[in-house]
């Protein structure tokens, strides 16, 4: 399996997710402005991806002002921090991605470009061994026959290398289990029609594409046999932040009893906060007021334009990670998980 992101002589090399399906361009991001517009812009998106790329982007600026003294480099790296934080405030993955890599530079003595690499490269490793493993235990709740809905992105591309809840649907397939997927759109950024469903195609994966209001019909209908989704933040209750629209799709599966899950990596739990609306990013009108660059909307038209919402943990009937498949009651399983303790592939309940 590739990377979808990778360092590759003081570049972080990847694809731009904006220009697919139509074309699969690979980028070069030299600078920390670059890596800042690639993820604004979201040709880098998915909670674990926009972790290493923040990673990467602190290590391209430690790199490029390598001769500077070091309390200044830090500071110009805590500011690097700030401003790559503040594009997608959501997703738990890039703050403690930088978070790490900031503590790393503040507590080990040495090459301050050098030990910010070091530390990028093992978080983009981990997460690497994290992805294979966590798609290998999701394995145990697909079964033969399974038709199951997914929203937004959640394959290889919003990754390191092996996705998430995508992830664990294509190696089902892979492994010869004959299911298959219903895929939302996913408006107003299109990441279904556009990335998941390039993702299933090019894995030879059969699937439909519906709108997102075509989720009740088809839930309704028992039209699927289970929903799996990524996730952007998991806090120690269970609940989720993900993709706008999940909220509905949950609330809809718990209503046509339909088992809900999430696929995520540890790094995505949050330990520390409680689930709270304030941090839902909320990108620009224009994504919903026009199509393809064409205004769809008359002159003068007001949006609402959230980025993600949240799942309460009642609407979720498991949780996926590299440490097992964990259930609830939330709390006890995630906390075990946190810890370190039911490892690999144990079930925790
Ligand atoms: O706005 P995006 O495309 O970055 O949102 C992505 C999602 O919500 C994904 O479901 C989530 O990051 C999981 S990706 C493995």
């Amino acid at each position: 399996m590739g990377r979808t992101i990778r360092w590759e002589r003081g570049t972080v090399v990847t694809v731009d997710q904006t220009l697919l399906p139509h074309h699969f361009k690979i980028i070069r991001l030299r600078t920390l402005p670059q890596v800042l517009e690639a993820i604004r812009e979201m040709k880098i998106r998915g909670a674990p991806i926009i972790g290493v790329a923040a990673a990467y982007a602190l290590a391209l600026e430690a790199y490029r002002d390598r001769h500077v003294p070091r309390q200044q480099l830090v500071r110009q790296l805590r500011k690097a921090g700030d401003l790559l934080r503040s594009t997608r405030p959501t997703g738990r993955d890039m703050h403690r991605a930088v978070e790490r890599v900031l503590s790393r530079v503040m507590t080990a003595s040495g090459d301050v470009s050098r030990i910010t690499l070091l530390e990028a490269q093992s978080i983009a490793n981990e997460y690497e061994r994290a992805e294979r493993q966590l798609v290998k235990n999701g394995q145990s709740l697909i079964e033969d026959g399974d038709v199951i809905l997914t929203h937004c992105n959640s394959g290889p591309l919003a990754t390191v290398a092996w996705g998430t809840g995508l992830g664990i649907l294509l190696r089902a397939w892979k492994s010869g289990k004959r299911i298959s997927v219903i895929a939302t759109e996913t408006r107003p950024m299109l990441q279904g029609a556009r990335l998941t469903a390039w993702e299933l195609k090019h894995n030879g994966v059969p699937f439909k594409l519906i709108t997102d209001s075509m989720v009740g019909y088809v839930l309704a209908r028992g039209l699927a046999d289970k929903v799996l989704v990524g996730a952007d933040r998991i806090w120690k209750d269970g609940s989720v932040a993900n993709k706008i629209g999940t909220l509905t799709i949950a609330t809809l599966a718990k209503e046509y009893r339909v088992p809900f899950y999430v696929a995520a990596p540890m790094s995505t739990f949050d330990p520390e906060s409680s689930p709270n609306y304030s941090i839902i990013e909320m990108r620009d009108p224009r994504e919903i007021l026009e199509i393809g660059g064409e205004r769809i909307a008359p002159p003068g038209v007001k949006c609402l334009n959230p980025a993600f919402d949240i799942t309460p943990a009642e609407h979720v009937s498991a949780i996926v990670t590299e440490r097992g498949v964990l259930r609830p009651p939330f709390r006890r399983s995630i906390n075990r998980a946190l810890s370190g303790r039911g490892r690999a592939t144990h079930i925790l309940e």
